[in-house]
């Protein structure tokens, strides 16, 4: 069997091949670093079984050399990925609202997303996204916001303070951030006069997948709907799209609400072991099902 691999943009594929016939491919969408989703997984009539399947998610594994791996799937796949160190995603979200009335149907139908504004039972998710650093003095008020779909004028140490800011933990790699940012489809910035204080990015396949990243805003200035306008607008830039982000258990109150639908298909493979009481927040137990799903 000949492997034949492909980058295009932030489109990664894997194809197997057996004298010439297409046997099975695989896509993935990625910013090369750290993220990724895979948006197609296909196996020649014939060729099914979870054999073929499992090794092309291997395979685009070794191409991607990422952290994170996620994948919207249906059920009769879930023993695929399950069987590729994938864990049934709890935080992942996909945006609806721009999407025709008539695909949004063959998703719920599919069984895609939960109810809306869904909560699992045991869910404890406190507010946490606001990280206070002992250095941030919250705005009272704060004037008009400008958006901005381009990174022209962009100053790319900007966007890492604003990132470093929001997500705390670690300093940021500057060199790493032009790089994801300039490589990424989309972009939407938010400014106060000419102060970066929020950012988004998302990487597609140009076609119809995308994934949204990096979304963050200045601590001072967050809990004036800069967010929610920040992910709606990059959303907006990618109509009829299937529009996926994953999102950590202190964020899910945020996008669990009308335009975002929660998924209930979706796989998350993470690089190494997450200790359990990380990973329960992120993902179901391994082998998962909701009652109606056996
Ligand atoms: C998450 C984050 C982007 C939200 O930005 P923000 O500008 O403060 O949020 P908004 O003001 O747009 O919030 C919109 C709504 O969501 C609510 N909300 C905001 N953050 C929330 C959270 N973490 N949990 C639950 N609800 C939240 C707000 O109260 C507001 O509700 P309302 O419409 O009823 O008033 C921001 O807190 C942040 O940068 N966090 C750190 C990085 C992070 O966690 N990013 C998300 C990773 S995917």
């Amino acid at each position: 069997m000949e492997i034949s691999e492909k980058k295009e943009g932030s489109l990664y594929s894997v194809t197997f091949l057996d004298e010439n016939k297409e046997i099975g491919h695989i896509e993935a969408i990625s910013d090369g670093h750290e993220w990724s989703r895979i948006t197609e997984l296909k196996v020649a009539p014939g060729y099914e079984g979870e054999q073929i399947e499992v090794k092309l998610i291997e395979s685009i594994k070794k191409t991607l050399k990422v952290h994170h791996i996620f994948a919207v799937t249906e059920q009769k796949l879930f023993p695929v990925y399950e069987k590729a160190g994938f864990f049934r995603s709890k935080t992942s979200f996909t945006f609806t609202e721009t999407v025709n009335g008539e695909t949004l149907k063959d998703w719920e139908d599919a069984g895609l997303f939960l109810p809306e504004g869904f909560r699992f039972e045991e869910e404890f998710y406190p507010r946490k996204s606001f990280i206070d650093n002992g250095s941030i003095e919250k705005k009272k008020d704060v004037g008009e916001i400008r958006y901005s779909d381009t990174l022209d004028g962009a100053d790319f140490n900007e966007i890492n303070r604003v990132l470093s800011k929001a997500f705390g933990g670690h300093e940021r790699d500057a060199n790493k951030t032009r790089e994801v940012f300039s490589t990424s489809e989309k972009v939407e910035l938010a400014f106060d006069g000419s102060t970066l204080v929020g950012v988004a990015r998302a990487v597609t396949d140009n076609k119809s997948n995308a994934l949204i990243l990096n979304v963050a805003v200045d601590p001072c200035y967050q809990g004036f709907h800069i967010g929610w306008n920040i992910v709606v607008k990059l959303a907006e830039q990618l109509p009829d799209y299937s529009v996926f982000l994953n999102t950590h258990p202190g964020a899910v109150g945020f996008y669990n609400r009308k335009g975002f639908r929660r998924n209930r298909t979706a796989f998350c493979y993470t690089e190494g072991n997450m200790p359990l009481e990380i990973s329960k927040g992120f993902n179901l137990p391994e082998g998962y099902r909701f009652p109606d799903e056996y």
